[in-house]
């Protein structure tokens, strides 16, 4: 029978990436970031010098971009790819950060980037992490998750994660990830970071990573 689909949602920083790795890692599901192609699509649009609040523009960026999972099989890692180009290591920059929200709000590269998730889901089970994967994008998923945390756990963890990264950033720029940007995550009108109804919403703020994982497996196993 078919492997099931897993949304994971959540707000910045609240730890989504790893347990959605580690939970695809035990459960041999295909892991997608998604928040991966809006930073891609962001790279792009700043590499090619168009307004990211100019719906007409992104709508002929996006519509040139193909995306694609490459898997390493000596790691298994899966790695999104960009008309054949690996474009992770660009994705964090600081100016890909400060401006994704913007992109993210945009109809037609939601819509775009909306299809080439469901496709990505239709192969295998996925793991797949997001704002809007268990409310539009894969709203028929099997289990549904929604990760908060505190501002504070949030702060820090991205603190730490920067400072281990080799990145220096400002107050204001962490702030600006963090809260900003979820901000206007939440106030778009389409696709907006939300629970989807029926997710299970886990409070990540004093849980280690296997913590949430064996909340997760619990409701896997119990599902
Ligand atoms: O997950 P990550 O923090 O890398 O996502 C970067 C940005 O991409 C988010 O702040 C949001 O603006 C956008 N995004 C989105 N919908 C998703 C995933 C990410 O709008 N499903």
């Amino acid at each position: 029978s078919r492997k099931p689909n897993i949304a994971i949602d959540g707000p910045a920083g609240s730890g989504k990436s790893t347990v959605a790795r580690e939970l695809a890692d035990r459960l041999n599901l295909l892991y997608v970031d998604t928040g991966a192609m809006y930073r891609a699509v962001t790279y792009f649009a700043i590499k090619s010098g168009i307004d990211v609040e100019n719906e007409a523009e992104l709508d002929a960026l996006v519509k040139d971009i193909r995306f694609s999972l490459v898997r390493f099989t000596k790691s298994g890692t899966v790695v999104l790819w960009c008309n054949g180009e690996d474009v992770s290591p660009f994705l964090r920059e600081k100016e890909v950060s400060s401006q994704v929200a913007k992109v993210a709000a945009a109809a037609t590269v939601r819509k775009r980037l909306a299809w080439y998730q469901r496709r990505f889901a239709r192969t295998d089970g996925v793991v797949m992490e997001g704002r809007d994967i268990g409310t539009v994008v894969l709203p028929d998923a099997e289990y549904k998750f929604f990760l908060t945390a505190s501002l504070d756990v949030r702060l820090k963890r991205r603190e730490k994660e920067l400072r281990a990264a080799g990145k220096s950033w400002t107050r204001k720029e962490l702030c600006y990830e963090l809260t900003y940007r979820d901000e206007m995550d939440r106030k778009r009108e389409i696709g907006p970071l939300k629970k989807a109804p029926g997710a299970v919403v886990i409070d990540c703020t004093n849980l280690t990573v296997e913590q949430v994982i064996e909340k997760m497996m619990e409701s896997y196993g119990g599902g």
